[in-house]
Formats: structure tokens, C-alpha cells, sequence
């Protein structure tokens, strides 16, 4: 069993939501009157063994994450704020050397790495991932995938049917010993660090055993017009249901 020491959480909001086909990045649209940055930053703040939060925010719109955040929270010791990078991983990186710059990372440190467009995570989720981090260095939540997968390499005919009942989808958060990801991603060259648009699997080519939670079905990624819609009835579900 591993110690947990400081726990911090990185809220990637460098993104500009070209599908969700917004003026403004969907990080900072609103559902309900609160902006869904918001949403996700209080959502992790649930959890409090959270130290300190930090959201790297798109630089175009780094006014509006700070006006954002000073409006619907305010002064908050844990929350700091950084400006993204040019993809998810270049907004992590960003985060990291802004935490390390202000911290001594210790190797029981660990990160819950959350997207700022997946407003609806729930303390069971938090506390499942922090809890399994005893038992590893990398933790993603998943959820089981419903339909059939289908492979098709050509783009038209089907070339595989892979065996759903062993497949599932990534969510966030995703927790990491933040010196073990560092390593991981000192590592890798330029290149290959390019090519992984997912954080676990820079850990997952490099051997290290990355252990899964159940996240919820609601806790979606908002990525097109329609999941906005979808996120006004996952609020009244969550309020009906009393899920935290
Ligand atoms: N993200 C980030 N920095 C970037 C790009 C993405 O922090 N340079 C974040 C987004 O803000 C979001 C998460 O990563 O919280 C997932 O991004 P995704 O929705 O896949 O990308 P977006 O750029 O936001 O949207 P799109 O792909 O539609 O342009």
C-alpha cells in the first residue's frame, strides 16, 4: 500500500471546443447560469483532500477563466490559474512546471488530472481514484461501452468486432503520482510525446500498470451542441437523484 502526500488537481481548460462551433471555448458557456468551468472546478473542490487546484485556461481567454473565477468562487488559497498549451498535453505540461515551480514534489504527491468540459464528476468518482492511488502510480475511470464496437481499418467495410465485454471508454479524473508521471514524460522524445493525445498512455507504453475506476455514464466530455442540451437533463437527474 502506498502513502498518498499532497494532493493536487490540474482543470484542463486550454481547449477551444471547434465542435461545439461556440464563439466562446465551451469551457465558459453556461448551463443553468453557472459556466461549466465552474461547474468542473467545484465538482473537484468537493473532495476536500484537494490542496490545491490549479486550471490551465486557453490564453485567448485567460481574462474570462480569471473573471470567471473571481465572479462564481472568488478568493480561494487552493485555486491558481495558468495559461494552457497548444494541445491537452502542452496545457498539463504548463500546469506541471507551474506546480513544481511553487512546490517541493514529494513521490507520494499525487494529481487528479480532470477536463474542464466534464462538469459532472462525482465525489464517489473523486474518492474511488483517490482511494485506488494506494494501490498504484496511474489510475484512469472508465465506463463500460454499450453499443458494439465496430473496426473498420478501410473507413467503409468492417474489419473487426473486438469483444465488448473487455472494452471500455475513458473518462477523467485520471490520478497520477506526479513524479512518476513527470519521469514518464521526460522519457519520451519530442515525437512520440506529440502522437499520445491521451495522458495514461504515456505511462501505458512505458509499462507502468495503470488501474481502473468506474466513473457514470453522465460524466460525458461536453463536446457538441447536442451535449449542452444533454447537460441541462443530467442536472435535474443529479438534483432528483441527490448524487453528489
Ligand atoms: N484542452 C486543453 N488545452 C488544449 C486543448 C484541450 O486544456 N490546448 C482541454 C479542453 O479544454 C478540454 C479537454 O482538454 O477540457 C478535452 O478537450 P477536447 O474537448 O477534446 O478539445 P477542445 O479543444 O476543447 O475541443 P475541440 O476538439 O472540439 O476543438
Amino acid at each position: 500500500m502506498n502513502k498518498i502526500g499532497k494532493i493536487y488537481c490540474a482543470i484542463l481548460a486550454g481547449g477551444s471546443g471547434t465542435r461545439l462551433n461556440s464563439p466562446v471555448p465551451k469551457q465558459f458557456l453556461k448551463i443553468n447560469d453557472v459556466p461549466i468551468l465552474i461547474r468542473s472546478i467545484k465538482a473537484m473542490f468537493a473532495d476536500s483532500r484537494i490542496e490545491e487546484l490549479w486550471v490551465g485556461a486557453n490564453g485567448d481567454w485567460y481574462d474570462l477563466a480569471e473573471s470567471q473565477i473571481k465572479e462564481y468562487i472568488g478568493g480561494d488559497k487552493r485555486l491558481h490559474i495558468c495559461r494552457g498549451g497548444i494541445d491537452r498535453e502542452g496545457t498539463l505540461t504548463n500546469i506541471l512546471d507551474s506546480i513544481r515551480n511553487a512546490n517541493d514534489i514529494g513521490d507520494d504527491d499525487i494529481i487528479l488530472i480532470h477536463d474542464a468540459v466534464r462538469p459532472f464528476a462525482t465525489k464517489r468518482i473523486i474518492n474511488d481514484v483517490i482511494n485506488e492511488m494506494q494501490y498504484c502510480d496511474v489510475c484512469n475511470t472508465v465506463i463500460p461501452v454499450n453499443d458494439t464496437i465496430i473496426r473498420s481499418d478501410d473507413k467503409k467495410t468492417v474489419s473487426g468486432m473486438p469483444d465488448r465485454s473487455v472494452l471500455f471508454a475513458g473518462q477523467s479524473p485520471q490520478g497520477f503520482r506526479i513524479n512518476t508521471l513527470i519521469k514518464a514524460f521526460a522519457s519520451l522524445d519530442a515525437e512520440t510525446r506529440k502522437k499520445l493525445t491521451e495522458t495514461t498512455k504515456v505511462c501505458f507504453v512505458q509499462d507502468i500498470p495503470i488501474h481502473i475506476v468506474t466513473g457514470e455514464f453522465f460524466n460525458f466530455k461536453i463536446t457538441t451542441p447536442y451535449d449542452l442540451q444533454l447537460a441541462e437533463s443530467v442536472l435535474k437527474y443529479k438534483e432528483i437523484s441527490g448524487i453528489e
